[in-house]
């Protein structure tokens, strides 16, 4: 049985030396009166959106120097992703941190708790964060940023908005997809990307039979779905479904479960067409298997089951211009060769530009 909010305030015992991020809406469902003195960060306070440079940039300045012990961070991804840096000795300029013109030094105890199922930033050691004077989201992946202890709180979910869960229920099965495709794959990586893929698509299926509210009953499964993802894509990577999806992201604002979303099948279907054997064989079976479907059938299916978790739109209807396709593209090639690295066959600048046109139109 995982545990309470209560239990996990009661075996952390928070007091002033402790430095906390959680969200305005975590702080007032969950943890009123009980953060014994903490600092507080919400960084919603800091700036419009997923978060920037310039966000990080102004905690730092609003913490002027204040010490701390541990850090605790209790939210989504992006939550995560923000207070891992805030565990280092030194993160400004947090620009170039990211561009390792300095060391990643972990200074304070790390402790991650998510409150969407999706990220599995919790037991990864990559901070993803938008850096406005490059243009696009970058990760930083560091062995300073693994937590020192994630707790996994299927309390924290209850409550989620119905987009912000759908979004990173997807983001997750994206997750464990895009390992388990990845050149970098491990038997042992693949186990924990099919075990996630398991229990996601069936949470799926019963939200798809009985409806969004069916989801509470299964939000301790996709709590520890995700988390099984995470460590899948931890160690295996993740690949052009999040590399092509950040340029949008940063530049529309589209959360990051829904860009992955916009991406996921003309990604596998520009794979397919290029090479169609191995893990990409061997996934599509599973999938086929799992929506007891044909081989076929089995990426066509799954892209209807999500668009009813999560309906999507053509890139357009995100407000992005046919100019800009060429800009993404080059931000693909050119800032996102960690995730590519991991793609199932190599994609081209040409492939690349195809992905985004086919999508400019069509969802
Ligand atoms: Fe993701």
């Amino acid at each position: 049985m995982l545990p309470t909010v209560e239990d996990f305030l009661k075996e952390f015992q928070l007091s002033s030396s402790d430095l906390v991020f959680a969200s305005s809406g975590t702080q007032k469902r969950h943890l009123a009166g009980k953060l014994s003195g903490a600092t507080v960060i919400d960084y919603r306070a800091y700036g419009q959106g997923e978060p920037t440079d310039l966000m990080v940039e102004g905690i730092v300045k609003a913490l002027g120097g204040k010490t701390y012990d541990r850090v605790f961070a209790i939210g989504g991804g992006t939550i995560l992703d923000v207070a891992k840096l805030f565990a280092l000795e030194k993160l400004s300029p947090v620009t170039d941190l990211y561009q390792k013109k300095f060391p990643a030094k972990k200074a304070h105890k790390l402790i991650l708790v998510p409150t969407t199922c999706g990220t599995g930033s919790e037991v990864t050691n990559i901070s993803i964060l938008e850096l406005t004077k490059l243009g696009t989201k970058m990760g930083l992946a560091d062995a300073a940023l693994y937590a020192d202890q994630a707790v996994l709180v299927p309390e924290f979910l209850k409550g989620l908005p119905d987009r912000v869960f759908g979004a990173s229920a997807i983001d997750a099965l994206i997750h464990s997809v895009e390992s388990y495709t990845s050149p970098k794959s491990t038997p042992f990586s693949r186990t924990f990307s099919r075990r996630a893929m398991d229990a996601i698509i069936e949470g799926f299926l019963a939200i798809q039979k009985d409806g969004l509210p069916a989801r509470e009953a299964y939000l301790e499964k996709f709590l520890i779905a995700s988390t099984y993802a995470g460590v899948a894509f931890g160690n295996a990577g993740c690949a052009a479904v999040h590399a092509l999806s950040y340029p949008l992201g940063a530049a529309q604002h589209v959360p990051h479960g829904e860009s992955n979303a916009v991406m996921f099948a003309a990604v596998y279907e520009a794979y397919k067409n290029k090479r169609y054997d191995g893990y990409l064989e061997k996934l599509t079976l599973h999938i086929a298997n799992l929506l007891r479907t044909t081989e076929d059938e089995a990426f066509p299916k799954l892209m209807a089951l999500l668009d009813e978790i999560l309906p999507k739109k053509p890139l357009k209807g995100y407000g992005v211009k046919e100019a800009d396709l060429k800009d993404y593209t080059d931000i693909v090639m050119t800032k996102q060769g960690r995730l590519m690295a991991n793609n199932y066959v190599e994609l081209t600048e040409s492939d690349v530009m195809g992905i985004y046109q086919k999508l400019y139109n069509q969802a």
